[in-house]
């Protein structure tokens, strides 16, 4: 099994041709919701690809709520332990999509209800789980008891340091890969690229977005070249590349065939417009690679 603890929103997404300046109104393209959150794509993008799926997180008590609840479940992934929260609403992200561009706004809401006695409470579940799959939409101190857990039950942790600002690199020994992207990269460890891969041998991983993805091996720097492909909507697009890590992970591929298996899955998500819409199946996956690799 592998564990989802992490963030649930529903995305209110606008399209636009251009941004508003400071003062100004404009007319805007088009208009959607759609279930999102970091940790709750990450789960629906493990399960797509055949995992075995459970997610550790909190929703208020209304239509959002009900809404993404509905949806996991839709997608095979276990919510018996996504709880309520009787005071705060369910968590949201304010998305603007314009042309190359995507910039978010999360509002948090019954995400930062998820408490460290929750995941005490599922000490036992956690501590199953083949792989833990964790983000920064939740409290820090929520994510240090999930990481503590880990670390006493050995239980292999990937972690995605977005939003970067809650990074605490106390963090660091816990995780087994953490996987920032370049501009993350370099805010949380005020290195370039090049030292701060060489200081987390086959522990940090750094997306790239259309670049691709790199490590470093403890020998040699190992980049693995971005795919081609018609991007809609990179909204989710780290989310997936994460889900099918610990996916892969959990069915014991080696890391880098790992890395290739989400550099894949990634590249397919961005092909339709929403966080989860694109995701793919295991198949899909394959057959890309195929494309690429043959
Ligand atoms: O990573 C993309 C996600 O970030 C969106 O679905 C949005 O909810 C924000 O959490
Ligand atoms: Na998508």
């Amino acid at each position: 099994m592998i564990t989802v603890v992490g963030s649930m929103n529903m995305d209110i997404v606008v399209e636009t041709n251009k941004l508003p300046e400071k003062g100004e109104t404009i007319l805007g393209k088009e208009f959607n919701t759609f279930p999102g959150g970091k940790g709750a794509n990450q789960a629906v993008a493990a399960a797509r690809l055949g995992g075995d799926v459970q997610m550790i997180a909190c929703v208020g008590n209304d239509v959002f709520g009900k809404e993404l609840t509905e949806n996991l479940s839709h997608e095979n992934i276990d919510i018996t332990h996504v709880s309520i929260s009787s005071e705060k609403p369910t968590g949201i992200a304010n998305i603007i999509l314009s042309e190359n561009d995507n910039r978010i706004i999360v509002i948090p809401g019954a995400n930062n209800d998820l408490s460290t006695e929750h995941i005490q409470q599922l000490k036992e579940t956690i501590q199953l789980s083949k792989v833990v799959i964790v983000q920064l939409e939740i409290l820090p101190e929520t994510v240090r008891s999930v990481l503590e857990i880990c670390k006493e039950f050995n239980v292999p942790v990937v972690f995605d340091p977005a939003p970067a600002q809650y990074f605490d690199p106390t963090f660091i020994p816990y995780i087994k890969y953490m996987t920032p992207n370049e501009h993350e990269c370099e805010q949380l460890f005020g290195l370039n690229m090049e030292a701060a891969l060489e200081k987390y041998p086959n522990q940090l991983i750094v997306t790239l977005g259309k670049d691709g993805v790199r490590y470093f091996d403890g020998k040699e720097h190992i980049k693995i070249a971005g795919i081609n492909t018609n991007v809609v909507d990179t909204t989710g697009a780290g989310d997936t590349f994460n889900g099918a890590l610990g996916y892969a992970l959990s069915e014991k591929y080696e890391l880098k065939d790992a890395i290739m298996f989400a550099n894949a899955a990634s590249s397919l998500s961005v092909e339709q417009l929403g966080a989860q819409a694109g995701m793919p199946s295991k198949e899909d996956v394959e057959k890309r690679l195929s494309e690429i690799y043959q």
